[in-house]
């Protein structure tokens, strides 16, 4: 390699880097900006993600044991004043706001002692029922699942999962995943609860998606890759009758240390983790948005709108 070749590599690199740091710090600023504001402050859109956010992160601590007393206690206030805001502006409460007030009432039974507020699956009980295989059905009827049973998870329904996440599309034509499959010893299946934490030492296969990046000339194409596999897998392990629950990595992980510890190449971008097994507890009905509160029909735009936006 020429000392000129050298130089472009380390331009390139560091170039690269700055770009994600740059974006990233971007997006870190916007968000904080956005927690600061109080509901009255917030516009429909904004409103409606805390309240779906805050609602997801209730009902995911009533499914923990109540070890220490006032825990979630804030988030429930932001989110109980998020919906007065909502109903004080007469907006209509579609599914997602009525589960919302559903998942605060669970919390109050969980925080008066009612303890940890799962419905378990019996040992003999098959689930998910797959009523069809619409791809509707399959679709909707999806939902995170993070308990498990004790029961290995066969092979060739991982492999199935992961050949339906390869007819993803990708950008190009890439095909850039790559799987990386770890079976637990079905010992480490313990009930436990909803955390990361919990789900990482118990489910029964962990399926990390990662990402070669080399061949990327864009920024969000790696991004959107991993995440149209995902979509496919996780419909295909709910088809198959498994229960998935997606837990992000991406930069919340220490992506040298964990590649060293499963042997992935220090090329690829881990985006995401899929924790999986045979499900031991109906997930909760995280309800979804109406359809009229995120569609909108755009004017037929004149000339040739879109044509010229692309950058240089
Ligand atoms: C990119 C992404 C990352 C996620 N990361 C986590 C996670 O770290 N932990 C977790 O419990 N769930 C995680 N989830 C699952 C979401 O919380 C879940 O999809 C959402 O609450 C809707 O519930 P449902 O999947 O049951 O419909 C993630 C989902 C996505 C799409």
């Amino acid at each position: 390699m020429t000392a000129k070749d050298m130089m472009f590599r380390v331009l390139v690199r560091v170039m690269a880097f700055l770009k994600k740091d740059v974006s990233d710090t971007r997006q870190k600023m916007i968000y904080a900006a956005t927690m600061r504001k109080t509901a009255d402050e917030m516009d429909k859109d904004q409103l409606g993600q805390l309240i779906r956010y805050f609602s997801h992160a209730l009902d995911k601590a009533v499914r923990c044991e109540n070890t220490s007393a006032g825990r979630g206690m804030e988030k429930k206030r932001i989110l109980s004043s998020a919906l007065d805001e909502w109903q004080r502006r007469g907006y209509a409460e579609g599914p997602d706001k009525l589960w919302a007030r559903e998942t605060l009432e669970q919390y109050d039974r969980w925080n008066a002692g009612a303890g940890k507020l799962t419905q378990p699956v019996p040992d003999d009980v098959d689930y998910p029922v797959i009523g069809s295989t619409d791809i509707f059905n399959i679709i909707e009827g999806r939902k995170s699942v993070r308990f498990w049973k004790k029961k290995p998870v066969e092979r060739d329904k991982i492999e199935k999962m992961v050949r339906a996440a390869t007819f993803a599309p990708s950008s190009c034509n890439r095909m850039t995943w790559r799987f990386f499959i770890v079976e637990s010893g079905m010992d480490k299946v313990v009930e436990g609860d909803s955390t990361n934490k919990s789900m990482l030492e118990k489910a029964p296969v962990r399926i990390y998606l990662a990402i070669d990046e080399r061949m990327y000339p864009e920024i969000y194409a790696p991004a959107l890759d991993a995440g149209f596999a995902l979509q496919n897998l996780v419909l295909a392990a709910h088809a198959l009758g498994l229960g998935a629950c997606l837990m992000y990595h991406s930069e919340s992980v220490n992506q040298a240390k964990l590649k060293s510890e499963l042997n992935i190449p220090a090329h690829y971008m881990i985006y995401c983790a899929v924790m999986l097994g045979y499900p031991a507890e109906a997930p909760s009905t995280t309800a979804r948005v109406a359809v009229n509160e995120v569609i909108t029909y755009v004017d037929k735009p004149n000339g040739s709108a879109g044509v010229d936006c692309f950058a240089d």
